[in-house]
């Protein structure tokens, strides 16, 4: 090999796909910044700025390229190649959450190639996968179960581990990670760094031998995780999910001598209709009440009155503090901060300890409940706060945690013994109050405009934006 280099010639070690992206037809890249390129994508042309992915590029044209490691939330991260595509010109597949475009470009995006490509993307995630889909807490809602039968993948084309690799991690009050179901996407890692700022995950290990660990491969109850569940959230398989109770809260729910009180916070009562397949943000108040008394609450209640319970206490607080400092002329730590999110005062307690002083002393709404229940409530009622098991419906994970800390039992018993996830309360209805489904408010009818999705009127005595659907007569006329 001669040691002569011609000129114009490209003598850089980049990888060709990189070289490719070079292109000199373009003149000065500078001047490209900003501008806009035509990228063909299935055959339709689509002009996008430069440096969009062509993940996104094609998104524009309605062409769905399936993904594992992206989230629009999160950083680029190119790990799984579930997202290849045939671009013009160059030998290999090329990842599309993970290619810029900076020139233009010709994209297959389902040829034969492409489609086998991913196929055995998947087929080798899933032979190291341990675990059966239908005993999986997110069998019918699993990204990798549901890009597997896309992609018609029935059997297991090289192998399937058949013994767990790692065991479960149940340490934490609020997340469980079970690295089994484990398809090293990293979105967890993403989520806990960029997003929380905690960074309590990493992946470690190299080739197969890499996974995603916590400092020193620590339990996550050991760890500084703040139980936010962030990372639970963008999991797209059963790898992660919340520290389910549910068990215990039946267990209660069957022992007669147990009176069983629930509080239900505002978001799971927005957020639990989605569940059942209505539109998210629909307001399902009265009808949540309603199943959480046929799946065998005695008592429900809305945390909204111990919120305002908080605001007062920490209203009070803030104008004690002032007093202090304007008045009695006190060193007094300012700003005051709420108590209100547990994962908020954990971040607080680990990373910030200096700022522990500018915590309100005033318990959190949930808490507050709790304590009411077991000391107030038990003595109008006259029961015994121990035969009194209070459950929390919660939208963050965080909340499990916060009910399981020492300090959080002011009447001699916990203030609150269980915290449930909407989806888990969700999973509850569904197995107690079969019979329960979504009403319209203003008939004693099931709403046919309410199950077609179409119904806006869960709550409310304004005109049904179903009307048409709705065969009851009520509805029919005006309020
Ligand atoms: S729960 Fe939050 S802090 Fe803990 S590992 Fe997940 S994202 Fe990180
Ligand atoms: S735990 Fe979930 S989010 Fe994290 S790397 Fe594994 S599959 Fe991805
Ligand atoms: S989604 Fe593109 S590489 Fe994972």
């Amino acid at each position: 090999m001669s040691g002569e280099v011609k000129a114009g010639e490209d003598t850089s070690r980049a990888p060709r796909s990189q070289k490719i992206q070079q292109i000199p037809a373009m003149g000065d890249v500078s001047q490209m910044i900003g501008g806009q390129i035509t990228v063909n994508i299935d055959g339709q042309d689509v002009r996008v700025p430069m440096g969009t992915t062509l993940l996104d590029a094609a998104k524009l044209v309605g062409v769905r390229i399936p993904t594992l490691c992206h989230h629009p939330d999160l950083c680029v991260a190119g790990v799984c190649r579930v997202c290849v595509v045939e671009v013009e010109g160059q030998r290999a597949l090329q990842a599309a959450c993970a290619f810029p475009v900076t020139g233009s470009l010709k994209v297959k995006t389902h040829t034969r190639k492409v489609r086998q490509a991913r196929r055995h993307v998947l087929d080798l995630l899933l032979s190291t996968h341990y675990g059966e889909c239908y005993s999986c807490k997110r069998n019918n809602n699993c990204e990798l179960q549901a890009l597997a039968k896309e992609y018609g993948v029935d059997f297991y084309r090289f192998g399937h581990v058949t013994e767990s690799q790692y065991p479960k991690d149940e340490s934490s009050y609020s997340v469980v990670r079970d690295m089994d179901k484990c398809i090293l996407c990293r979105r967890c890692v993403r989520t806990c760094i960029d997003v929380q700022e905690v960074g309590v995950l990493e992946a470690v290990g190299r080739s197969n031998k890499t996974r995603i660990s916590t400092y020193l491969d620590k339990p996550l109850g050991d760890v500084v995780c703040i139980n936010c569940g962030q990372c639970i959230n963008r999991c797209p398989t059963g790898a992660l999910h919340a520290n389910d109770t549910s068990d215990e809260v039946w267990r209660a729910i069957d022992d007669p001598k147990k009176h069983v009180v629930i509080q239900t916070a505002p978001s799971p009562r927005a957020g639990i209709g989605e569940c059942f397949g209505l539109e998210p943000g629909t307001p399902m108040t009265y009808q949540l009440n309603t199943a959480l008394k046929l799946a065998g609450f005695d008592k429900v209640f809305d945390t909204n009155f111990t919120a305002d319970l908080t605001i007062i206490e920490e209203g009070t607080e803030l104008l004690l503090r002032l007093y202090k400092a304007l008045v009695k002329k006190e060193e007094v730590a300012f700003p005051q901060f709420t108590s209100c999110s547990p994962g908020w005062v954990k971040y607080l307690e680990h990373f910030y300890p200096e700022y522990i002083p500018n915590l309100s002393s005033a318990k959190s709404p949930q808490q507050m409940f709790g304590a009411v229940i077991k000391t107030y409530y038990a003595k109008l009622n006259n029961i015994d706060p121990k035969d009194i098991v209070t459950v929390a419906l919660m939208p963050c994970s965080a909340k499990k945690f916060e009910c399981n800390r020492p300090e959080m039992a002011d009447s001699g018993v916990k203030d609150v013994d269980y915290g449930l996830t909407t989806r888990e309360m969700a999973q509850m209805i569904k197995e107690r109050a079969a019979s329960w489904k979504p009403r319209c408010a203003r008939s004693s009818n099931w709403c046919a405009a309410s199950r077609s999705r179409n119904c806006s009127n869960t709550r409310t005595s304004s005109p049904c934006a179903g009307l048409r659907a709705c065969a009851t007569s009520s509805c029919r006329s005006p309020p």
